[in-house]
């Protein structure tokens, strides 16, 4: 259980975050949330509680919007809270991927549903099929870290792996405004410096406009049907976009 102190910290936090519609995690949310890291070192235990409370508003849209049943994938999952938070869903098989081997360790957790897997893969590889095998994609500021190639090739094999009826969500730090954008890259030049994602491979950090975004998403056969800005006080440029395979 959380006490009520550690959980006004984390409300606060999660409020923070929310965007409108999808309410911050409730403190048994968020204590059903944490309790797979209940094992882990408390610097750890720390870390994932915050990033679970800023989660949470995203990780309700995302249950609300992605399919209901089939296969998920969450590609670059970190710890995997969103990823567990998806498969409360019985009729959901999801698969967390990410690169950081010390992440998949953590996500993994103290117990996993039938209905759940982490694997150590890059999310090329991950999404790489021989046909439609995917109801849903989910990138949590997963895609900053390849360049935009590599982005489009990433979008491309979504798309080719998409089952009908298939969507798409994005949440990444996009170029505007300039002053968050020049915020967010210091922030996360110092984190990937720290090696504060693990063994993961530092990347380009690649942002862009939401226009750009748009038009290479298009171009993937995703036709963005939502999309919003993360709250305006927030120093962070952050997107949220939900696509439709077109
Ligand atoms: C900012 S964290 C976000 C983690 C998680 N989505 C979340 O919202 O808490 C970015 C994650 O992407 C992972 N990552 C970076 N490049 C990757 C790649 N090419 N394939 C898979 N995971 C990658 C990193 O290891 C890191 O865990």
């Amino acid at each position: 259980m959380i006490g009520a102190a550690r959980y006004s910290t984390l409300w606060l936090c999660g409020r923070l975050f929310a965007t409108p519609g999808y309410p911050p995690l409730s403190r048994s949310e968020l204590a059903a949330a944490l309790s797979p890291y209940d094992a882990l070192p408390r610097s750890s235990q720390r870390v994932i509680a915050f990033r679970t409370a800023a989660l949470g508003s995203l990780m309700r849209r995302a249950d609300a919007f992605l399919p209901s049943e089939g296969a998920i994938l969450d590609a670059g999952c970190g710890h995997g809270q969103m990823a567990r938070w998806l498969a409360r869903e019985p009729g959901r098989q999801v698969l967390g991927v990410d690169s950081s081997e010390s992440r998949i360790r953590a996500a993994r957790g103290a117990e996993m549903p039938p209905n759940l897997r982490f694997e150590r893969a890059s999310m090329h590889d991950a999404i790489a099929s021989d046909g439609p095998c995917w109801d849903g994609f989910v990138f949590v500021d997963a895609l900053l870290y390849i360049d935009v190639e590599a982005q489009r090739d990433v979008l491309i094999a979504t798309r080719e792996a998409a089952r009908p009826g298939a969507l798409l969500l994005i949440k990444d730090s996009i170029a505007e405004p300039r002053w968050k954008l020049r915020l967010t890259r210091m922030e996360e030049r110092i984190k990937l410096g720290r090696a504060y994602y693990g063994n993961a491979p530092g990347g380009p950090l690649t942002y862009r406009p939401r226009e750009e975004w748009v038009a290479t998403l298009h171009d993937a056969g995703w036709r963005v049907t939502d999309d919003c800005r993360t709250p305006r006080f927030l120093p962070y440029p952050g997107w949220i976009a939900v696509c439709h395979a077109v």
